[in-house]
């Protein structure tokens, strides 16, 4: 049986890591998988991290299990950090990353009746494959036009139709990934709006708190919907805000009545329980220490402030120039790590083959892993193609 199994199509974001491994020139530049890079093309740990796991090291006195939900003081934590006081009424889980954390509230979604979820689109290439795993089914609905670089709302909110009561739609919190376009506050008061009326539940997707406008400005619009909506599932990520991403750190929150607390968090339990058992460790309890510590926490935040400031500088530097057709000005209004800039397929290959330089296939590129010395020949290579 097993050797009549079909090949698969590569990850089309982990091709472009092999590609780009497999290219010998020594000056090609990686723009695809969203990991950031500081000036030097390095990806360090966090100082806050380092000090956190020495901490965990010397204080550490038994590898036995953490428990079915995990470690409730990393949920307690992280979920301030995102939701405020909101938090402490959300039912909460820990999760293999934010990826493991989007897969179990697909589940939950599914187990809750739910039968699609709507995808705005362009969306995180991985969004459609999680939805089709937990068997649902994923719903295209229009919202970024990449011409212009502006979101429809009209469209995105008309396409709430093809979605029936208990579906859910996936939204993204901040610094969207590919678009680094960011909801307002008004437009966030009006997707709530917009879902009460249909009773579909927001899906929501924080995987770069912090690397936007600030840890706070990030999350500002994701809970005035919170606050509006009467249900609502979020997948959080601490990958990328503490950039520990090989270490699968996530959660996942609900937030329904309070009868329907215990339900919740025993289906939740039985998912994860099927799944992989129970979560791993290591990963939240480095988040739990730099949180819960004070000078941590305070040396993280610097840490972040500086990871944020060099994005948007690169940014300010992509606007600067002009290359032909392309609204590059628009790169400097757009948040966190990711642009798509208008490129056909043809653009795209060329940048590659004759220029060793790396994005997706949709042309997003990761603007926090460009290195200032890579700017003028990003450029130039753009000027010759677009
Ligand atoms: C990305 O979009 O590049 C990251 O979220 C990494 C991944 O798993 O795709």
């Amino acid at each position: 049986m097993i050797e009549t199994l079909p090949l698969k199509a590569p990850d089309p974001l982990l091709k472009i890591i092999k590609m780009f491994r497999e290219d010998p020139r020594t000056d090609k530049i990686d723009l695809g998988v969203g990991v950031y890079k500081d000036a030097s093309g390095a990806t360090p740990v966090m100082r806050a991290v380092k000090d956190a796991e020495a901490l965990l090291l010397a204080q550490q006195k038994t590898k036995t299990y953490v428990g079915q939900q995990g470690d409730v003081d990393f949920l307690r934590l992280i979920g301030q950090l995102a939701f405020g006081e909101m938090a402490r009424d959300f039912v909460s889980i820990q999760a293999v990353g934010g990826t493991g954390a989007l897969r179990l509230g697909a589940d939950l979604l599914r187990e809750s009746g739910a039968k699609r979820i709507v995808l705005p689109q362009p969306c995180w290439p991985n969004h459609p494959s999680i939805v089709r795993a937990a068997r649902l089914e994923p719903v295209d609905a229009p919202f970024f036009n990449i011409a212009e670089q502006r979101i429809d709302m009209d469209a995105l909110i008309g396409a709430f139709d093809q979605a029936e009561r208990g579906d859910a739609v996936i939204l993204q919190a901040c610094c969207h990934n590919p678009l680094g376009a960011d909801f307002s506050i008004d437009q966030w008061k009006a997707l709530a709006d917009a879902l009460n009326a249909r009773g579909l539940i927001p899906f929501l997707d924080l995987a770069y708190q912090g690397f936007g406008d600030g840890i706070d400005e990030d999350v500002a619009g994701a809970r005035v919907l919170l606050e509006r909506v009467p249900e609502a599932v979020i997948a959080v990520s601490g990958a990328k805000s503490f950039g520990i991403y090989r270490e699968r750190v996530g959660a996942l929150f609900v937030k329904t009545a309070e009868t329907s607390r215990p339900a919740v968090m025993s289906n939740l339990a039985a998912i994860a329980r099927a799944n992989y058992s129970m979560p791993p460790d290591h990963g939240a309890a480095i988040v739990r220490e730099v949180l819960s510590d004070a000078a941590l926490r305070a040396s993280w935040r610097e840490e972040l402030d500086h990871i944020r400031a060099h994005i948007k500088r690169t940014r300010a530097q992509l606007a600067a120039e002009r290359v032909n057709s392309l609204p590059m000005h628009l790169i400097a209004l757009q948040k966190g790590m990711f642009s798509t800039l208008p490129l056909n397929g043809n653009q795209i290959n060329v940048l590659r083959e004759t220029h060793g330089i790396y994005m997706t296939d949709a042309a997003r590129i990761n603007v926090a892993g460009l290195r200032e010395a890579d700017i003028p020949r990003f450029v130039e290579a753009l000027r010759a193609v677009a």
